[in-house]
C-alpha cells in the first residue's frame, strides 16, 4: 500500500516540479522524524512496563515526563516547523512570461494561454501543456463553486474560489505526462473532474501553442463533413465554440482542437472515436449532474459522423 503511491503520474513523491521536489523532501523528513518519535515512545513504554518501583523511581519518572513529554517534542516540532516554513514557495515571485488562466467549472476546466507580448488568449480546455524549465504563472478562479487545482507531481494544491483570483507558479523539471485532479468536493461529479498535464520541450511547446491558436481545419472526408453539419443542426454550437466555424457558444469547453487532446470529458475517457460517440450519447449517465445532455436519440451513424468530425479537429 505504501510503495504503491511512491511513483506514477499522480504521485507527489515522484516530483517533476521545483515545488513538488521541496514537498517530497519535507515529506520524507517528516516521515523519518515521525518514525524516530514512534520508536522512542514505544521504547519508553516498553521500559516502563519492565521497571519495578525503586527508591529514586519518582525522580526518574519526572525526568522522563519533562524530557520526553515536553522538551523533546518542543525541540523536534519547532525545528520541523522552521524547516517546513523555509521550504514554503515564494508566493509573490513572478513567472517567466507565459500566463495561463484556469477556471474550474462543474465538472471541467476552462483554460486560456496568454503569451507574452500578445493580447489574444489561446482558448483550450481540460488539459494543460507546459514548457520544461520555465516558471509558468497560473491564475485560478471559478464561476460556480469552490474547486481546487492539484497536480501532485508538480506542486501543491490551490483553491479556485468564485469572485477571487488565486495564483500558482509551476516550474516543471522533467518532461512527461502527469495527471491533475480537482481536490475540493464540488458536487455530484467531483470525482470525475480531472485533467492531463503534458510537460514539453520549449520548442515543441511553442509549436503546439501555435497550432492551438489556429482555427479548426475544414473536415476532409465525407463522414466528418456530415458530422460538422450535424453539429450545427443539433445546436451544439450554442454551447461549444469551434473556431473557424459558426459554433461560438461560450457555455461548454472550446472544441477547436478537441481531437488532439490527451483525454476526453475532463480526464475520464480516452480520446478515441468510440469514446466520443459514447460521451455524446450518454453524457448524463457518465457524468451525473453535467450540463451536457445525453443525445441518446441519435442513430449510431449520426453519432459516428459527429465522432469522426470531432476526432478530426486536430
Ligand atoms: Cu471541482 Cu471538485
Amino acid at each position: 500500500m505504501f510503495l504503491g503511491s511512491c511513483s506514477g503520474r499522480q504521485s507527489a513523491l515522484d516530483p517533476a516540479g521545483v515545488e513538488a521536489e521541496k514537498m517530497a523532501e519535507l515529506f520524507w523528513l517528516m516521515a523519518g522524524g515521525a518514525a524516530l518519535i514512534w520508536v522512542l515512545v514505544l521504547g519508553t513504554a516498553f521500559y516502563a512496563t519492565r521497571v519495578r518501583p525503586r527508591p529514586h523511581g519518582e525522580h526518574v519518572g519526572r525526568m522522563l515526563i519533562l524530557g520526553g513529554g515536553v522538551a523533546f517534542p518542543l525541540v523536534v516540532l519547532t525545528s520541523l516547523l522552521i524547516y517546513g516554513l523555509a521550504l514554503m514557495p515564494e508566493l509573490r515571485a513572478p513567472g517567466d512570461g507565459l500566463k495561463i488562466r484556469v477556471s474550474g467549472e462543474q465538472w471541467w476546466w476552462r483554460v486560456a494561454y496568454y503569451r507574452p507580448g500578445s493580447d489574444a488568449p489561446v482558448h483550450a480546455a481540460n488539459e494543460l501543456r507546459l514548457p520544461l524549465g520555465q516558471r509558468v504563472e497560473l491564475e485560478l478562479d471559478s464561476p460556480d463553486v469552490i474547486h481546487s487545482l492539484w497536480i501532485p507531481p508538480l506542486a501543491g494544491k490551490v483553491d479556485m474560489i468564485p469572485g477571487r483570483t488565486t495564483r500558482l507558479v509551476l516550474e516543471p523539471t522533467r518532461t512527461g505526462t502527469f495527471r491533475g485532479v480537482c481536490a475540493e468536493f464540488c458536487g455530484a461529479s467531483h470525482a470525475l473532474m480531472a485533467f492531463m498535464v503534458e510537460v514539453m520541450e520549449p520548442e515543441a511547446f511553442a509549436a503546439w501553442l501555435e497550432s492551438e491558436a489556429a482555427p479548426a481545419r475544414p473536415a476532409k472526408d465525407a463522414l466528418a463533413r456530415q458530422g460538422a453539419d450535424l453539429f450545427l443542426e443539433l445546436g451544439c454550437g450554442a454551447c461549444h465554440t469551434v473556431r473557424g466555424t459558426e459554433a461560438r457558444g461560450p457555455v461548454g469547453p472550446d472544441l477547436t482542437h478537441v481531437g488532439s487532446r490527451l483525454s476526453l470529458a475532463a480526464g475520464i475517457m480516452p480520446n478515441e472515436p468510440d469514446a466520443f460517440a459514447r460521451w455524446i450519447a450518454e453524457a448524463e449517465e457518465i457524468k451525473p449532474g453535467s450540463r451536457m445532455p445525453s443525445f441518446n436519440m441519435l442513430p449510431a451513424r449520426e453519432l459516428d459522423a459527429l465522432a469522426a468530425w470531432l476526432e478530426s479537429l486536430q
